[in-house]
């Protein structure tokens, strides 16, 4: 890559130039689960014994989080992949809001912070590029356990109150399914005496990883991966050793660029299960998907349209949403993509459609009519799932396609130019001048939609 001087440097942006339409074939890595590893670090928090993590994958956004853990005075040591963790001496019960905004999962903090220190201050999460992202459920689960918890000029405090030295077990619904706010909860219930039940609680795998860490560490969870946790409070809470589970989401995306170039590919290590929705959908939509133990191989046919909806899981992850729609606009025939976890994760539509995709959105409900070939453009990806999609997009479409917001891609996948160069595609991470790139637009392309859609499909979305 070139060098460029310090005083142009905020000229020039980090971007892929993806050349396309190269068909792929091999066998990609999958790392570890980010959204496994960002809450199994704040679990470290729980205890003053050394928690060894394995196969945490190197994302800027675990970057991050070490940063806050080591801001709080946790000692981390990294070594490739593997992280040792220390909380014997939290220095700071205050968190910085320059960290917790560039990281959602850093609040996520909360729950071990209070449980071990009996108060903790947390700035509110800051907007978020994929909408609202409320945290009323984290404070409930909270204040529940008998935690005072009040927000005082934009930063949450949350404390014990002074006649108690521990939270209390209780039962909690949650109101909606919320990874964050059940491993919030949960973790701060490791600590509590007595039982918490925990209902309506997030089932995703990353929440039963977290549970299995903590009951390696002492911790008495039950439950975990249905909608009822529940944890018998122990008094101290040992050190461990854990393996962070393989990223189902990672996973997701490398069998959709398989499908995309309608190419075959193996992808290992991978936990089959956690992707039944994902592989259901790919095959209703006309790839073939052998499952062998740890891997999967993709062997893509005629790519037909389907629906998605997006849920929590098991159902398909908003998550793979934007990957997905990239592959149904290259899909024969017209299928509609909803929504319904995130307000505003439709951001790679203007981008598709610059590409040549047939796509109207409507609120959180995309029609999309499929077309033969995307065309490479200059594009710009807006968050870490739809920066996935324009790779996808840009490896089936015909000629090149710039991509910036590379530092959206960096948080959740590892060097992912360079596992797809090594099966084949044609990816080039460079600095372009970021006036090259045509600005972000959305273009309602409605002229289709009523020769393509019955007006029963369009009610039904
Ligand atoms: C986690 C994942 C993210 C994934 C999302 C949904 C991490 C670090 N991130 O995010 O990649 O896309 O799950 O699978 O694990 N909600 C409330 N009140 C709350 C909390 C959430 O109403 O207090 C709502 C949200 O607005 C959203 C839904 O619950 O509509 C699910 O959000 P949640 O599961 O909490 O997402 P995160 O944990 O932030």
């Amino acid at each position: 890559m070139p060098r460029i001087a310090a005083s142009q440097r905020s000229l020039y942006t980090e971007c892929l130039e993806v050349s396309g339409t190269n068909f792929l074939s091999g066998e990609i890595h999958i790392n570890g689960a980010k959204n496994s590893a960002l809450a199994l670090m704040a679990a470290s928090l729980l205890t003053d014994d050394t928690i060894f993590l394995e196969n945490v994958p190197d994302l800027t956004d675990i970057k991050v989080m070490s940063k806050l853990l080591n801001y709080i005075g946790i000692s981390t040591q990294q070594n490739s992949h593997t992280f040792q963790l220390n909380a014997k001496q939290i220095a700071n019960k205050e968190l910085p809001s320059s960290l917790v905004n560039a990281l959602r999962a850093s609040f996520f903090c909360i729950g071990p912070l209070l449980a071990r220190l009996g108060e903790v201050r947390i700035p509110l999460p800051g907007g978020c590029k994929i909408g609202h992202r409320p945290i009323d459920e984290h404070i409930r689960g909270l204040k529940a356990l008998g935690a005072f918890v009040s927000i005082n000029d934009g930063t949450v405090i949350a404390k014990l109150p002074p006649s108690e030295k521990t939270l209390k077990g209780t039962c909690i619904k949650f109101n909606c399914q919320s990874v964050g706010a059940t491993e919030t909860t949960l973790m701060a219930a490791t600590l509590a005496e007595g039982r918490t039940i925990l209902e309506n609680a997030a089932q995703e795998p990353e929440i039963q990883d977290l549970a299995k860490m903590l009951n390696s560490m002492g911790a008495k969870v039950k439950g975990a991966g249905t909608k009822t946790i529940i944890i018998d409070g122990v008094t101290k809470l040992n050190g461990c050793h854990h393996k962070v589970i393989p990223d189902r989401i990672e996973a997701g995306t490398f069998l959709i660029a398989a499908a995309i170039t309608r190419s075959t590919l193996t992808i290992k290590p991978v936990t089959p299960e956690h992707l039944e929705a994902v592989i259901q959908k790919l095959r209703d939509c006309g790839c073939e998907i052998e499952v062998n133990n740890d891997n999967l191989t993709i062997i893509p046919k005629l790519i037909t349209a389907v629906d998605i909806t997006t849920e929590p899981y098991p159902g398909f992850p908003t998550d793979l949403q934007a990957p997905f729609m990239a592959l149904m606009a290259t899909a024969k025939g017209n299928s509609i993509i909803k929504e319904t976890i995130f307000e505003r994760r439709m951001q790679h539509v203007g981008e598709l459609q610059k590409m040549g995709a047939l796509i109207d959105l409507q609120g959180n409900t995309a029609f999309i009519k499929g077309v033969s070939k995307l065309v490479g453009k200059s594009i710009s990806a807006g968050d870490l799932r739809s920066s996935a999609a324009l790779v996808l997009a840009s490896l089936s479409a015909k000629g090149k396609s710039n991509i910036q917001g590379v530092n959206y891609l960096d948080r959740g996948y590892e060097k992912m130019e360079n596992k797809l160069n090594n099966v084949g595609a044609n990816i080039i991470r460079a600095h372009r001048k970021i006036d090259s790139f045509a600005s972000k637009s959305y273009k309602n392309k409605s002229h289709f939609l009523n020769e393509s859609f019955s007006e029963k499909e369009k009610e039904v979305a």
